[in-house]
């Protein structure tokens, strides 16, 4: 290791090649603890010509690289495994001008979430994908995942917004395509086939990005239903709102403990209701009166406009709420809308018959079926449960990954959702562009 640490520093540094337990430790973990391991070292390269350097010196070496950015993951795609190294992406945090004839930016893998948002809203404009982990969370993350969030009823994944990117596939060559044209045919697009390849297919530096307007008036609404068929019977109505932002889906069990763990009082009572569905509605004009005339006919609307950014902090904390009960089952899975409640009938079938004691936390995003799913207390029921939960996900036509990735912790499944075919063609790829298995090795295709 220690000639790979001489190479590393070489190419980044000596002050960006870390090797110290203590200055390690916080890239050897996720930040929900989930995923822990050691790495020989964390390289901190600020060019793509050093990423480049980087990813050579460890092919010499034989040494896998797992890139990471935010390290907001919760698959364990960003956390080393046998003995990788750590390829912190930190660095990249340069924000180019934002062009408001094309509405469109670069960014810097290593910029957060929350910097892009605010550096487009300092021109007018904002971007469109957003979620609770936004200060944290990276650009060069939320490619790799293809992020969704609350706002993709609106303005679809991550995979919408990128018109382009900077990456260093795993022989060091650099494939540049940040012009951002809008329309362009010339083959197949190299930069949507790395959307979503969780690091595994090359190393993302810089993504050119599409933006949104920034529409500074809102209004959001709690709306508590008796199930979560009711739930989704509002979905039509929504779609009819011409300012439809977001909508969010809570059970009780989650509205409960954010708000226990946020120390404020429930906005509406749990025990009150099947579902909450939290609704958001974004305009350059007070959308207030629109949303209100639409749910004037439901009960158990907790007034509308008001208490949004408590609404939100709620949404936002209870994937940290989860956490802080322990080391939860955690399942992002998403089924057709119309399949949403069958989905959870037969999950909390499961758990009544494998784990009656368990405590289950589900919330997501009602829009796209897109539901989490969380197990505290499992204990050995556990690979039981996420049999249950993916089975079942799969059997309704959904996806056992609709936002988070397929990480470390699906990747034995995904020949289940796809079938063999699609996973061969994948690894075929996988073959051609990083044939000594270099980059992320084991998160989305199982090791063979
Ligand atoms: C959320 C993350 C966990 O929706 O996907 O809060
Ligand atoms: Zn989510």
């Amino acid at each position: 290791m220690s000639s790979l640490a001489a190479a590393l520093r070489e190419v980044v540094g000596k002050d960006h090649v870390l090797t110290d337990p203590d200055m390690k430790s916080g890239y050897e973990i996720d930040w929900l603890r989930q995923y822990i391991d050691d790495t020989p070292c964390v390289v901190r390269p600020h060019t793509a010509e050093e990423v480049a350097g980087v990813l050579r010196a460890c092919a010499a070496a034989g040494v896998g690289v797992v890139p990471q950015g935010g390290n907001t993951g919760l698959v364990g795609g960003s956390t080393p495994r046998d003995g990788a190294v750590v390829l912190s992406m930190q660095r990249f945090t340069e924000l180019g001008d934002v062009d408001v004839r094309s509405m469109q930016v670069t960014a810097g893998a290593g910029v957060t979430i929350e910097q892009l948002q605010l550096h487009a809203r300092a021109a007018g404009l904002d971007f469109a994908v957003d979620w609770g982990a936004r200060t944290t969370a990276t650009v060069g993350g939320a490619v790799n995942t293809n992020a969704g969030g609350s706002r993709v009823v609106r303005f679809g994944t991550m995979r919408a917004q990128v018109m382009g990117l900077q990456a260093v596939l795993a022989d060091g060559s650099i494939i540049t395509q940040l012009g951002g044209l809008p329309k362009e045919t010339a083959g197949p697009s190299l930069v949507q086939l790395l959307v979503g390849s969780e690091g595994t297919l090359a190393v993302v530096t810089a993504v050119r990005l599409r933006l949104v307007p920034w529409y500074q008036h809102t209004a959001a609404a709690l709306v508590a239903c008796d199930s979560l068929m009711h739930a989704v019977g509002l979905l039509p109505a929504l779609r009819r709102l011409p300012n439809l932002d977001a909508v969010e889906v809570l059970l009780p069990e989650a509205l409960k403990i954010a708000c226990k763990h946020l120390g404020v009082t429930p906005p509406l009572d749990p025990a009150s209701a099947g579902a909450f569905v939290m609704i958001d509605c974004a305009a350059h004009r007070d959308p207030t009166d629109e949303l209100a005339e639409l749910l004037s006919s439901y009960t158990g609307v907790l007034a509308v406009g008001a208490q949004r950014d408590q609404l939100y902090a709620i949404r936002d904390h209870v994937t940290i709420a989860i956490g802080a009960l322990g080391k939860p089952l955690k399942l992002d899975v998403a089924v057709p809308v119309l399949h949403l409640d069958r989905l959870v009938r037969a999950v909390r079938a499961g758990l009544r018959e494998l784990a009656p004691r368990a405590q289950l936390v589900v919330f997501g995003h009602l829009a796209e079926g897109n539901l989490h799913v969380n197990v505290l207390g499992a204990g050995d029921a556990e690979g039981a449960l996420k049999e249950l939960v993916l089975t079942t996900a799969i059997e309704l036509g959904g996806t056992i990954s609709a936002e988070h990735g397929i990480g470390v912790a699906k990747a034995e499944w995904l020949e289940r959702l796809k079938g063999p075919a699609h996973v061969a063609a994948l690894r075929a790829i996988k073959g051609a562009l990083d044939p000594g298995g270099l980059l992320n090795p084991g998160v989305l295709l199982p090791v063979e």
